[in-house]
């Protein structure tokens, strides 16, 4: 098993979660950030709010992280971002909000319950002209967007079926160009990404994806390990270098 070269021996990933102790001093903090840094406001809230009744699974970034993405959008003067796992839109705000006047954030979404709960969220957060949601499944409307759009994005968020991470970077190379970052979400799922023997196809869909930006000649990539109020997970990082 992969974790014994931690010297841990052998364990069931699926299953492992870090000490209770653990898991209530990284959401404790994560609290103390949020609340020093003010990582939160009535639209951010009621977005929160309104996925919990409509039942969505509370897998959206958590705050510190969505500031983090918009941070980068920022840095990297983002007109034009795509992102690929919509949920009920809270990644989206964050991002949106890095936009200047006649940017635009193009978000794609399987789920059409889930699509309505982010359409409700956007427009309570003022969005609703700079967002646009496109329903189905990204390998169903990324082949129609590449066909819509002119210009590459400067900013590319992937966060949807983990499974399909390695074919949404290569879409996502294709709607770049040089100087475009992008994002994955969810690369380390409790260690498990080192696991080679794993069955579970979220953490192959990982390791796939690390091969990937291995054998890309284009990228500049690193990914970063995070723990929090979402435990232990992390985000891989590329620049696009070429093209
Ligand atoms: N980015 C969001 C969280 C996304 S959760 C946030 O941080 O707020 C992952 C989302 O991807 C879910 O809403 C799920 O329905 C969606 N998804 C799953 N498979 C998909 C597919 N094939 N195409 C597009 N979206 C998909
Ligand atoms: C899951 C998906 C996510 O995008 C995330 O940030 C956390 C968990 C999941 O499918 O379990
Ligand atoms: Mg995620």
């Amino acid at each position: 098993m992969a974790y014994s070269i931690l010297g841990r021996g052998p364990m069931d990933h699926d299953k492992w979660t870090p000490d209770e102790t653990s898991q209530d001093k990284w959401t404790a903090v994560d609290r103390y950030f949020s609340e020093q840094l003010s990582l939160s406001d009535p639209a951010l809230d009621a977005a929160l709010a309104a996925n919990k009744a409509a039942e969505l699974p509370a897998i959206d970034v958590a705050p510190n992280q969505g500031k983090f993405l918009q941070l980068l959008a920022l840095l990297v003067g983002a007109r034009s971002i795509l992102e690929i796992g919509t949920l009920g839109g809270y990644s989206s705000i964050w991002l949106a909000r890095a936009l200047p006047a006649g940017g635009r954030l193009i978000t794609l979404e399987f789920n059409p319950k889930h699509a309505e709960v982010a359409r409700a969220n956007i427009a309570r957060a003022g969005l609703t002209d700079i967002v646009d949601i496109r329903v189905g499944a990204a390998l169903d409307t990324l082949p129609k967007l590449q066909t819509e759009i002119t210009e590459p994005f400067d900013l590319i968020f992937i966060d949807a079926d983990k499974p399909h991470n390695a074919e949404y970077l290569h879409w996502a190379l294709k709607l770049s160009r040089r100087g475009t970052l992008i994002i994955v979400d969810n690369v380390v799922r409790d260690g498990a990404v080192i696991d080679v023997a794993s069955s579970n196809p979220d953490v192959q869909g990982a390791r796939l994806l690390f091969e990937q930006l291995a054998a890309e000649r284009g990228l500049s990539a690193t990914a970063l390990q995070t723990v929090g109020t979402k435990g232990h997970d992390g985000f891989a990082f590329a620049l696009v270098t070429a093209g």
